[in-house]
Order: C-alpha cells, then structure tokens, then sequence
C-alpha cells in the first residue's frame, strides 16, 4: 500500500528489478519516457547506467532514487540538474512507477520524499519539473505535491519520434 512507499538512493543491486520493469513496460512508456538504447533493458546495461549515475552523484549533479513499496524497488526519482550556487539552489524531479505498481499513491508519495531530500538533504530553494500536455497522471502528483503550472517549453522532447512540448512546473521550498 501507499503508506509504505520510501525512496533512497540507487544501489548497483537495483540494477536488476529496473530493468524487468522497464522491458515490461516497453510499450506503455513508449509515449512518455525517451527512447532508450537496447542496453537499457538488461541489468548489465542498467548497472553500467548506476555507475555513471553515482558518479555525478558524487560530483554533486544529481541525486538519484528508487522507489520501493514493501521493501520492493518499484520505480525511480532522480533530482537532476542541480544548481547549489547560493543566488539558484534549484532541481529538477523526474520519476516513474512501474506499470503493477501504478495508481497506488507510491508517485505522489515518492515526490513528497524527493522534496524533502532537495529541502533537508540538499539545501534547495527551488523546485523544478516536466510533463507531457497529455500526462494526467503526472500532473496529479506534481499539483498534489504542490507544485504550480508556469509555462509551455515547445519542442522540447523527443517522445515516440515526436518533438513535444513541455509543461513546466515549479514549487517554491522555501529557505
Ligand atoms: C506518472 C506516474 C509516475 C504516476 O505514478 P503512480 O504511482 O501511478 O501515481 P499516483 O498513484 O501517486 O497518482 C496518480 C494520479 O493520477 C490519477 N490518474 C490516473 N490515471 C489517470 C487518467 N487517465 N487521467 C487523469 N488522472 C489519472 C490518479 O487518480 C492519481 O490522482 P489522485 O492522487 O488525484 O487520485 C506513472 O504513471 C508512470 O511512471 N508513468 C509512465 C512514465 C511517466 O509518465 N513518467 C513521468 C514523466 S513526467
């Protein structure tokens, strides 16, 4: 259930149940998350790709998550692009649930946890996020974690062989 949705940062181990529920939900995604190399979908892809993601995470870039319900690794949340320069202290969250674990609460819990990381953890001001005009789903998590609707990036990704626009999301957290 919901309640016991936690996040912490990416191990090498995690590299195996990520990928079963990226090459599980291949076609699912296909609208919403950029195309991936056929790496992507193997654990030893997937462990290359933690290794380069603990890297920047030591190099202060990126704080990057999983999720888990019941102990099980269900998801991901990344805080990237970190700015910790006093006059910006900004991220950007990204995430996503796999397909058996969906419309749970575990999305919206895990942001919630994610922003208390970019607060407590990382001393963060500002909050940033992107989705599709299309994604309901995603933009319930973001206004349920408080998060306000500011702008339209045109052209800004390439989903399912499509430039699609963004919708940019921001919240405030505070000092
Ligand atoms: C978007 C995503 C992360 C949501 O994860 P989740 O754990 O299912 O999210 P939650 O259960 O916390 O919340 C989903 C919300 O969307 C709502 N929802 C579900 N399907 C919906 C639909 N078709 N239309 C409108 N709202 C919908 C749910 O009711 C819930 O809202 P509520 O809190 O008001 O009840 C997940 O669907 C996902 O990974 N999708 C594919 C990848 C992706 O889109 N990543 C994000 C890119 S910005």
């Amino acid at each position: 259930m919901s309640s016991s949705t936690r996040i912490r940062l990416i191990e090498p181990a995690d590299a195996a149940p990520i990928a079963a529920h990226r090459a599980r939900d291949v076609e699912a995604f296909r609208r919403w998350e950029p195309a991936q190399p056929a790496g992507f979908f193997t654990p030893e892809g997937q462990a290359e790709r933690i290794d380069r993601l603990l890297a920047r995470y030591r190099a202060g870039a990126v704080w990057p998550g999983v999720v888990l319900a019941d102990d099980q690794v269900i998801g991901q949340v990344t805080i990237g692009g970190i700015l910790p320069q006093p006059h910006l202290r900004r991220g950007t969250i990204g995430y996503w649930i796999a397909g058996v674990a969906q419309n749970q609460g575990h999305a919206g819990h895990a942001v919630g946890l994610a922003l208390r990381v970019m607060t407590d953890e990382l001393g963060l001001h500002r909050a940033e996020a992107s989705t599709n005009l299309e994604n309901l789903p995603s933009q319930r998590v973001l206004r349920r974690n408080g998060f306000s609707a500011y702008g339209v990036a045109h052209s800004s990704i390439l989903l399912d062989g499509s430039w699609r626009d963004g919708l940019l999301w921001e919240r405030i957290l505070g000092d």
